[in-house]
């Protein structure tokens, strides 16, 4: 059973009128483990219990410690400064403690059973590299999916690319003037950069090429087959470069249904604003206002009639709505586009959709690196491609020289040198900007991930040297007796909630952090109490479950996040 509903259920008979998931709920695992294992603030009992929060704290002590029921459950209850703070008995531990070892899938649940999520995510522009700023969006959402999945919910990832808009009539126009088939099947995505850049150049001592790419991309709208049939090579192009990235850092995706599929969806949308009385005419363009709500007004149709991001992301929404029911539909975008998520919002509320309150935006800083801002204009761009290149080659290099004889080195430094980069960009709170400096990312020592997967190998190679079959006994001789042990099996019971605390709130950085900690309790029993060379049975038994447990959870912690799990490096 879940331990928080044990405790509560322990405390139900001295609380009235409120159910033990209630008293559960307000249970909260205190930040330092000499304040007990779980700890219940008891001021917010003070309301129906009409006393002071010190005095519930001693009195509910009182009615615990008279509770037989209580005994090898508590090792103690203490009262302190409003706080009923509980240290749960090491005997209780070891029952735990076999729950993991024997679980491969601990941490996962069944909440979301027959719920499905959209979560719209990565979502890069086609035709233009993909960036560091990009990696956030595809990993934070990435682990934002793992999480639901992980938790029994039925998931659409969707790669909303930008796939439509008038930089591709520019591509058409620069690519019939400067391009060659080759020069694009074997430059890619830069290619197609490196003509995109010139137009602009050129554009600038002749205006009427704008002309002629907006001509292009009114017959795209036309149908005009090969206009047509350029843009959808250029995506071709696009996408097979996105996928290798992709590969590296475990993306996946449901739907790779971009801004175009929406095109012949917006007429429906522009129809049934214009009948709900919403748009006003501004300038030529049509929009809907937001004054009353505090924001400019939402952009709908421009003054020549053609739909932007906006009209198809609503366009986009009422589809997913209809076609998968989602009880969320979370995006995963840069802060900077908060203001368009709200915007857009409040249009699908004003349309009378009471959906729109399951509408999530879940933004993120930005990225710098050796404290450099990132910007596409100024030239200051640094390609993922790049990054992942240079982390694999340090990478290999640490393993060249800490671990010379390791088999499959180039796979292993991949998985290391990449995971690197994605553990540091989910370490910390999604919403914060990210500095990327080599020597932290990389670091084996620090709080990084090449430390964590590390972690993991280390178990994993102590498992197997003493084979599994000491696992599958049960739990009645384990002994925990060492504080070291009963640390790191209350840190790996934390799992379960960090998981469901992560996908509430959408924060996949809470994983991250609590592997480190895992990690450290670990290095610190594994440091104090000798597994393989223990002498009493009982006790190596014990010891090889904790390895086992841990293992388990770091392997799932880590997949959660998106990083790859070699068992030697
Ligand atoms: N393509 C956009 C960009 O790179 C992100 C799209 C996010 N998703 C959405 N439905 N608007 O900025």
């Amino acid at each position: 059973m879940n331990e928080k509903l044990l405790v509560a259920q322990k405390l139900l008979s001295f609380i009235p009128d409120m159910t033990a998931e209630d008293i559960a709920a307000m249970l909260e695992y205190p930040a330092d483990k000499k304040m007990g294992d779980l700890a219940l603030p008891c001021f917010k009992l003070s309301k129906i219990l009409r006393k002071a929060p010190p005095m519930i704290a001693d009195s509910l002590k009182e009615g615990l410690e008279r509770d037989e029921s209580c005994k090898g459950i508590f090792d103690n209850v203490q009262s302190v400064n409003g706080y009923l703070n509980f240290f749960i008995s090491k005997g209780s531990l070891a029952k735990d403690l076999e729950d993991i070892a024997l679980n491969e899938k601990y941490g996962s649940s069944e909440k979301g059973k027959g719920k499905t999520i959209v979560i719209d995510y990565s979502s890069p522009n086609v035709a233009k590299p993909f960036h560091i700023g990009h990696l956030r969006s595809t990993v934070i959402g990435q682990s934002i999916k793992n999480l639901h999945k992980f938790c029994g919910y039925d998931c659409v990832g969707v790669n909303h690319l930008g796939d439509w808009g008038t930089q591709f009539g520019k591509l058409i126009v620069a690519y019939k003037k400067w391009g060659s088939r080759d020069r694009i099947e074997n430059g890619g995505i830069d290619a197609l950069v490196e003509i995109y850049v010139k137009f602009h150049e050129e554009a600038e001592k002749d205006p009427s090429l704008d002309d002629e790419a907006r001509a292009a991309f009114t017959a795209m709208e036309n149908g005009d087959e090969e206009c047509l049939s350029l843009w959808k090579w250029f995506i071709e192009i696009s996408i097979n470069e996105y996928k290798k990235t992709y590969a590296l850092i475990g993306a996946d995706f449901e739907s790779w249904n971009g801004e175009s599929f929406y095109f012949d969806k917006t007429e429906r949308v522009v129809k049934e604003l214009r009948e709900k009385r919403l748009l006003t005419v501004d300038d030529g363009a049509e929009i809907v206002k937001l004054d009353d709500y505090g924001m400019p007004p939402c952009l709908i149709l421009k003054s020549d009639g053609s739909t932007i991001y906006a009209t198809r992301d609503i366009a986009a929404a009422i589809y997913r709505k209809e076609n998968y029911n989602f009880e969320k539909c979370i995006y995963v975008t840069s802060a900077g586009q908060s203001l368009h998520f709200a915007q857009f919002f409040k249009v699908i509320e004003l349309m009378g959709y009471e959906w729109a309150k399951d509408m999530v935006h879940v933004p993120f800083g930005t990225v710098s690196i050796e404290g450099a801002k990132l910007a596409t204009r100024t030239g200051n761009v640094v390609l993922l491609d790049d990054i992942f290149r240079t982390a694999t080659a340090k990478t290999l290099e640490i393993i060249n020289q800490k671990n010379p004889d390791l088999e499959n080195k180039d796979e292993v430094a991949s998985a290391v040198g990449v995971g690197a980069v994605v553990f540091h960009d989910l370490s910390n709170n999604r919403i914060k900007d990210v500095n990327f400096m080599w020597d932290e990312v990389l670091n084996f020592d620090g709080n990084t991930g090449p430390y964590v997967q590390y972690t993991y190998a280390r178990c994993c190679g102590v498992l197997e040297k003493v084979g599994e079959e000491l696992l599958k006994e049960d739990a009645d001789g384990y002994i925990i007796d060492t504080e070291a042990e009963a640390n790191l099996v209350k840190t790996l019971k934390l799992f379960p909630d960090k998981v469901e605390s992560a996908r509430k709130e959408l924060e996949p950085s809470f994983v991250a952090r609590y592997l480190l900690d895992v990690c450290a309790d670990f290095n610190r029993f594994y440091h104090d109490c000798p597994v393989l060379k223990c002498e009493n049975e009982a006790v190596k038994k014990t010891r090889i479950a904790l390895v086992k447990a841990t293992s388990i959870v770091l392997k799932n912690g880590l997949t959660l996040i998106g990083l790859k799990t070699p068992k030697n490096i």
